[in-house]
């Protein structure tokens, strides 16, 4: 039987299937809202898709051309790391940077910066130092930096790999640990004085797998900064798999995990070694375990081409060396275009974890015909004090500008908020977007947060659309 179908919506085919009993059926189908590029198709779901971009590559025309039509979010592959942006000491140097951050603005991309503080790729006289001369060039980067790009970044990996692989779940010994555990928060700090605008994340590998020591030590990490009201906003997944790394059957709960700390996650460096349908499989399961987390906010590929590839020996990309589509891009694709859209999203999630036990409900009710609606998740309270965090989403019409305001019982304070900006901080208090989130498309939806002493009681907000 063969089935064609060119004007219906992804649900109405959905059904014309499931009501198929009869033999095999093969479908020719276009839907209305299938996309077909991965950044497109990932924005129907309010997330992005993005690529690790390399300067030296923006020559190469196939490139290019790959990177303008399918991608929305970037991240330079090596230009924004301290030895790039910082050769000689309070010397900046963003060249290379720029010329990868010009383009992707350029053609309304956003972009991920990459890395504020890292023990690797470090210039000769920073691999020097130690103690409180190196705590304070630290700083010093790390505020130079967020500062020249504050509203280009979407976010910026503010401190990259400083855990230790293995079971210790130890912190990485380098010179910037030797400064003082307080590394991390002190470098998380400057970043937000820098730049208040860029959602603020910790980045890392081999932390896909839940039961591994060093998840769990990044993840108590991540609550410790929370509870403590350290300026943290995302934890980014660097991804890299292969035979001896392969995609963990708990990813998806890893990334639950970390979400229902009231962080956003992402997946920061994505390549899978492979090839074939294998390859692709494993792409899809990456890819849809980030579609069933509300908030796992986008996916990025470390190189568009497999020749690309710092990994190129394991070809582990979309696309092949001649920049044609391979087997795993399509399963990318299929997998995002059969999402459903962000605003019909209800998720209740009860999760288990070896240190807390924290349940998230999130019900996001359908928008009204115009404006925006605001629905509040409280994620964690506490005896004398809760994180929140708020939806904000656009009716039928696309908004530019949102507020939403919410009265807080007497006795609660906001101590921190993120990914807003807030006027007040206790009575009926107004929340108002930022550069980055105040565009939504009809029925798209952004989320911010915040935490506060007290108790949260029965939040109500309401939302308003410029
Ligand atoms: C890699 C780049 O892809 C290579 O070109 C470079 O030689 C080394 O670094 N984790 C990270 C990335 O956070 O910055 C690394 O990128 C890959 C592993």
């Amino acid at each position: 039987m063969k089935l064609t179908a060119t004007s219906v919506s992804r649900a109405a085919l959905v059904t014309a299937l499931v009501a198929t009993t009869a033999g095999a059926v093969v479908l020719s189908a276009t839907s209305a809202s299938a996309a077909t590029t991965l950044g497109a198709s990932a924005a129907q779901t309010g997330r992005y898709f993005g690529t690790a971009v390399a300067a030296g590559r923006l020559g190469d025309s196939t490139y290019v051309g790959i990177l303008n039509r399918e991608f929305d979010m970037v991240t330079a592959e090596n230009e924004m790391k301290i030895d790039a942006t910082e050769p000689n000491q309070n010397q900046f140097s963003y060249g290379n940077a720029d010329r990868i951050v010009n383009l992707a603005r350029s053609q309304g991309k956003r972009v991920r910066g990459h890395t504020l503080a890292w023990h690797s790729q470090q210039p000769a006289w920073m691999q020097r130092l130690e103690g409180s001369a190196l705590r304070s060039a630290m700083l010093n980067h790390v505020t130079k930096v967020a500062q020249y790009y504050a509203g280009k970044i979407y976010a910026w990996d503010v401190v990259n790999e400083a855990f230790e692989d293995g079971s210790s779940g130890a912190r990485r010994n380098s010179n910037l640990q030797r400064t003082g555990n307080d590394w991390i928060e002190a470098a998380f700090r400057a970043a937000r004085a820098a730049d208040p605008t860029a959602k603020l994340c910790y980045n890392d590998y081999n932390t896909d797998d839940w039961t591994h020591a060093k998840t769990q030590a990044v993840y108590r990490m991540v609550q410790d900064f929370k509870t403590r009201g350290v300026p943290i906003d995302c934890v980014g997944l660097q991804s890299h798999f292969n035979a001896q790394s392969p995609v963990p059957s708990n990813y998806q709960t890893t990334l639950q995990n970390f979400a229902n700390l009231g962080v956003d996650v992402q997946i920061t460096e994505l390549d899978i070694e492979g090839s074939g349908t294998t390859q692709a499989a494993n792409y899809e399961r990456v890819t849809k375990a980030c579609l069933a987390v509300t908030r796992c906010t986008g996916i990025t590929v470390w190189g568009i081409r497999d020749t690309d590839s710092w990994r190129s020996y394991g070809t582990p990309l979309l696309f092949d060396g001649s920049g044609n589509k391979k087997p795993a891009y399509t399963a990318v694709l299929n997998a995002l275009n059969a999402a459903p859209p962000s605003s019909t999203t209800t998720t209740t999630t009860t999760t288990t974890t070896t240190t807390t036990t924290t349940t998230t409900t999130t019900t996001t009710t359908t928008p009204p015909p115009s404006g925006c609606t605001a629905t509040v998740s409280v994620l964690d309270q506490w005896n004398t004090g809760f994180v929140a965090t708020i939806k904000v989403t656009a009716g039928s019409a696309a908004v530019n500008g949102w507020s939403a305001s919410v009265a807080l019982p007497s006795g609660v304070t906001v101590v921190n908020s993120w990914n807003s900006g807030r006027s007040g901080n206790s009575g009926t208090v107004t929340f108002t977007n930022v550069a980055y989130n105040g565009a939504l498309p009809a029925g798209g939806s952004t989320e911010f947060g915040f935490q506060a002493d007290g108790n949260a009681g029965a939040l109500s907000p309401t939302c308003s659309a410029r």
